[in-house]
């Protein structure tokens, strides 16, 4: 009999189930007042001779409390169990997972070197620390040429020789010492200008250098590069048109205006009532800079062009303040993908 009961008491107590339903069946059949194992055990309790009595009744109690724990265990798991679900609502969206976006400026910048890809231009890189030759006298800046100073140029303090470029056009010199023609290549970057920081202007931004050397390249292919550049990037009905111009590094020189892009030309604030935008210098390339770099300007001609990605971003976007693209906040920047 003793045996019995502790066979049942360690069924109790091994008892596991998550169903009220089960737990109820578990329950009643211990529990039931009809003919539940414990009150069946505690009727046969009057039949105990009486020295087993006190034994008997210990281990009765015994079952009797670890039938009832473990009903009172399992059905308060099961509350906590019920309490999450009703927390649970399954129409609520879910939890946002904030994906990065391209910062404006790279985004135009893949863009820019997507369209130049097409026509095959190659990418190169030129430093961002350069000397005087590659930055200015390689690119036909004569010494004490007022045009060193319209780039307010950052020079290092030690050595005057060193100085952070002022533009991308570095990179053309870089190629050209280096590489015989035929040069098709693109070199876009970063450059630095002493300049007060304003909503058009930073001491820091990019630019994208393109150049092309080989026989017989003329004005019409730079023109027509660039019209190719205009549509691909703001649209096949933009138009271009080029203005004369002066950089030391081009002869002749041109910058080149798209018809505006958010009036078609017609007119308006953005475009100062012009119809059209400027965006990019260029030129056919100055015998002198081929002979620097020791390329026969008897035998090779070529074209270059230098355009601001700060500016190109700003009109693609409609973006009336240039610092945003230095601030980095990601409500401004997460608009523009
Ligand atoms: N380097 C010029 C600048 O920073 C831009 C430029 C103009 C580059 C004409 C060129 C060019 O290659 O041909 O303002």
């Amino acid at each position: 009999m003793i045996e019995n009961i502790k066979q049942y008491i360690s069924e109790a107590e091994n008892y596991t189930s998550d169903k009220v339903d089960e737990i109820e069946e578990f329950r009643i059949k211990y529990m039931s007042k009809k003919g539940g194992i414990v009150t069946n055990l505690f009727k046969d309790f009057r039949n105990i001779p009486a020295e087993d009595k006190k034994e008997y009744g210990q281990i009765l109690n015994q079952l009797k409390n670890a039938v009832e724990n473990k009903v009172n265990v399992l059905k308060s798991a099961l509350k906590t169990v019920d309490a999450g679900k009703k927390d649970l609502d399954l129409t609520l969206p879910g939890d946002s997972v904030n994906l990065g976006t391209r910062h404006p400026i790279s985004i135009v910048r893949n863009e820019i070197i997507e369209i130049f890809n097409r026509l095959g231009f190659a990418i190169a890189e030129g430093p961002e620390i350069e000397d005087d030759w590659h930055n200015f006298s390689a690119l036909n800046f004569p010494k004490e040429h007022p045009a060193r100073d319209m780039q307010d140029t950052f020079f290092v303090e030690t050595n005057p020789d060193i100085l952070l470029r002022t533009h991308t056009s570095n990179g053309q010199v870089r190629v050209m010492e280096n590489n015989d023609p035929p040069i098709r290549i693109i070199v876009p970057g970063r450059v630095f200008r002493n300049e007060a920081i304003s909503a058009r202007a930073h001491c820091i931004f990019h630019q994208i250098e393109g150049l092309y050397i080989d026989e017989n390249v003329s004005f019409a292919d730079l023109k027509q590069t660039l019209l190719y550049f205009a549509k691909e990037f703001f649209g096949e009905e933009t138009k271009i048109r080029l203005r004369p111009s002066y950089f030391p590094f081009t002869e002749p020189s041109a910058e080149v205006d798209i018809s505006c892009t958010l009036c078609g030309g017609k007119g308006c604030n953005v475009c100062k009532y012009t119809g059209w935008l400027e965006i990019l210098g260029c030129g056919m390339v100055d015998p002198n800079v081929l002979e620097s770099s020791n390329i026969d300007s008897e035998k090779y001609t070529g074209f270059a062009f230098g355009m601001g990605l700060e500016r190109i971003a700003m009109l693609k976007f409609g973006i009336k303040d240039l610092r945003l693209f230095f601030e980095n906040d990601v409500r401004f920047l997460s608009q523009i993908q």
